[in-house]
């Protein structure tokens, strides 16, 4: 049976209160399955952010339901919630989020000595996820000494050296050039598997080609699901 790794249920979620209240999700029921890569797409202001910071446990909903690989994390306590996302979930963002004064190495050792790794192990487990990546030529690089797909490939294996069931993805490709942005995309295509699944936000169509399904969204709604090219056996 497929494994769901996240799933939300009437989904709402409303900033502010009284005449400042902005509703900005509004029932949104999703599943991201393992083996399977989603695309979030939608116009700007139209809640994706939100709605994986929602998913992520990073913001609380108004309403409805969020169950993060098999724990109910609404309804959970701050402490616990982090305990799940620390455990379960891997982030790349737009803007790399690296460490400048760090080696793309010791970029991603870092975040797995805090995860409780000790040094030797913590590095080891760094170099196979630059290796992973195509970065194995790169270990000893800081992010001032690597190009945009270089650096986003480093953000890439800082998320799966921890082993994550979901990989959530905010605008991964927007600061790169169509050819590296089709490279990051495979790399992280690759990583799908029966145990893992990612979900991207983006507004890139070119995107498409790697996915299983896209769901859009519009101004707080799903307005449309249709299967993804890596489905559909559309040709890259
Ligand atoms: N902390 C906040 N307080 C109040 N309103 C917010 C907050 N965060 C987001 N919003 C509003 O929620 C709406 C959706 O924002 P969100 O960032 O989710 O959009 P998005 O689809 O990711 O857009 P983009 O494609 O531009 O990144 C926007 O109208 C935004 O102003
Ligand atoms: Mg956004």
């Amino acid at each position: 049976m497929t494994r769901v790794l996240v799933r939300s249920v009437a989904l709402e979620k409303t900033f502010g209160e009284g005449e400042l209240a902005t509703p900005v999700l509004k029932g949104i029921s999703v599943e991201v399955a393992a083996g399977e890569l989603v695309l979030l797409m939608g116009p700007s202001g139209s809640g994706k952010t939100t709605l994986i910071s929602v998913l992520a446990g990073l913001l609380r909903p108004t309403a409805g339901h969020v169950e993060l690989c098999g724990a109910p994390i609404s309804d959970l306590h701050e402490a616990d919630v982090t305990r799940v996302r620390r455990r379960h979930l891997g982030f790349v963002f737009q803007s790399y989020n690296l460490f400048p004064a760090l080696t793309a190495l010791d970029n991603i050792a870092e975040v797995l000595k805090l995860k409780g790794l000790a040094a030797r192990d913590a590095r080891a487990r760094a170099t196979r996820a630059l290796t992973d990546v195509g970065l194995g030529d790169r270990l000893h690089h800081r992010p001032g000494q690597l190009s945009g797909g270089q650096k986003q490939r480093v953000a890439i294996a800082r998320a799966l050296a921890g082993d994550p069931a979901l990989i959530l993805g905010d605008e991964v490709t927007a600061a790169l050039d169509t050819h590296t942005a089709l490279h990051v995309l495979a790399i992280l295509r690759a990583q799908v598997n029966a145990e893992r699944g990612i979900l991207l936000v983006t507004h890139d169509k070119r995107l498409e080609q790697f996915a299983d399904r896209v769901i859009e969204i519009e101004d707080g709604q799903i307005s449309r699901v249709t299967p993804g090219g890596a489905r559909t056996g559309a040709a890259a």
